[in-house]
């Protein structure tokens, strides 16, 4: 697939996963914008792609619209920022769930209604969010971050339709575990038996597939986690025991115990 010519916006390319993608919207042929928070961790990313960066903390809200301002009319916003903001409720500050709705959530809301404007315009663009299997199946330790990529699923499917006939397409993509880099590899904590993960790459091959066919979904994650996803839309406690039974309970705390960090 070409995209010459195209301009890509990443959030979080420094991340795991956002660093993928953006090699891969590289190599497609699109001229790439990183952004991230730190410089640092963006220089050796933009030095070898010879992409800019625009630098914005995503959960201050004067930043937002300011990096896609600073980013130049773009074709293609990938919204991949994010917080893994794991965790029981009671655990979280005030300030710390607010941080997760702005950076998870709010952020690629008013990213998108900033970057759409043009594309809508010009009559071409694709919008991206990578949201997570945590947005279509709710598990133990999972409140915050379900709420906020639950809702960007909400979102995205809402503004696809209001984008449909525009030329502007809008994707949503599910990752279930991903091994090698991100959030959950950094955990390096080992999953069951049975429990598969996907790599980044495979995340950043979704979306170039995003672009070019423009789906509303995909999910990107090993069988048990994609069919649990699927039923979970038809009954989420038949998938909360199945959780229960295999240990997700377990699991989930030392995900949250190794992120605390982050929040
Ligand atoms: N890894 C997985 O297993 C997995 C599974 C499902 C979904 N996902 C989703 O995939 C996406 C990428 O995650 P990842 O695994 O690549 O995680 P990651 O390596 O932790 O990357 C997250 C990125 O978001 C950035 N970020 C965090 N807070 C920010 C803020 N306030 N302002 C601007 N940027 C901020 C991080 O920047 P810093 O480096 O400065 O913190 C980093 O670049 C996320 O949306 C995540 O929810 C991941």
């Amino acid at each position: 697939m070409q995209l010459t010519a195209m301009r890509a916006l990443v959030t979080g390319a420094n991340g795991g996963i956002g660093a993928a993608i953006a090699r891969a919207l590289h190599g497609a042929g699109a001229t790439v914008v990183l952004s991230g928070r730190r410089a640092d961790a963006l220089r050796p990313l933009a030095e070898a792609l010879g992409a800019r960066v625009v630098l914005a903390d995503l959960s201050d809200r004067s930043a937002v619209t300011r990096c896609v301002d600073e980013a130049g009319p773009v074709d293609i916003l990938v919204a991949n920022a994010a917080l893994p903001s794991s965790g029981p409720l009671l655990d979280f500050e005030p300030e710390q769930i607010d941080r997760a709705l702005d950076v998870n959530l709010r952020a690629p809301i008013m990213m998108a209604r900033a970057a759409a404007r043009g594309m809508r315009e010009r009559g071409r663009g694709h919008i991206v969010f990578i949201s997570s299997v945590s947005g279509k199946v709710a598990a133990p330790g999972t409140s915050i971050y379900s709420a906020t990529k639950f809702g960007l699923r909400g979102f995205a499917l809402g503004l696809r339709e209001d984008l449909h006939g525009t030329g502007v397409g809008v994707t949503t993509i599910f990752p279930g575990f991903i091994r090698d880099a991100g959030m959950f590899a950094d955990t390096k904590v080992t999953l069951p038996r049975g429990v598969g993960t996907r790599t980044p790459e495979h995340v950043a091959d979704a979306v170039l597939r995003a672009i070019r066919d423009d789906p509303a979904e995909i999910t990107v994650a090993a069988f048990e986690q994609s069919l649990g996803a699927l039923l979970a839309g038809i009954s989420h406690p038949l998938v909360a025991s199945i959780q229960r039974r295999f240990g997700g309970t377990a699991i989930a705390e030392q995900i949250a115990a190794a992120q605390a960090r982050k929040r």
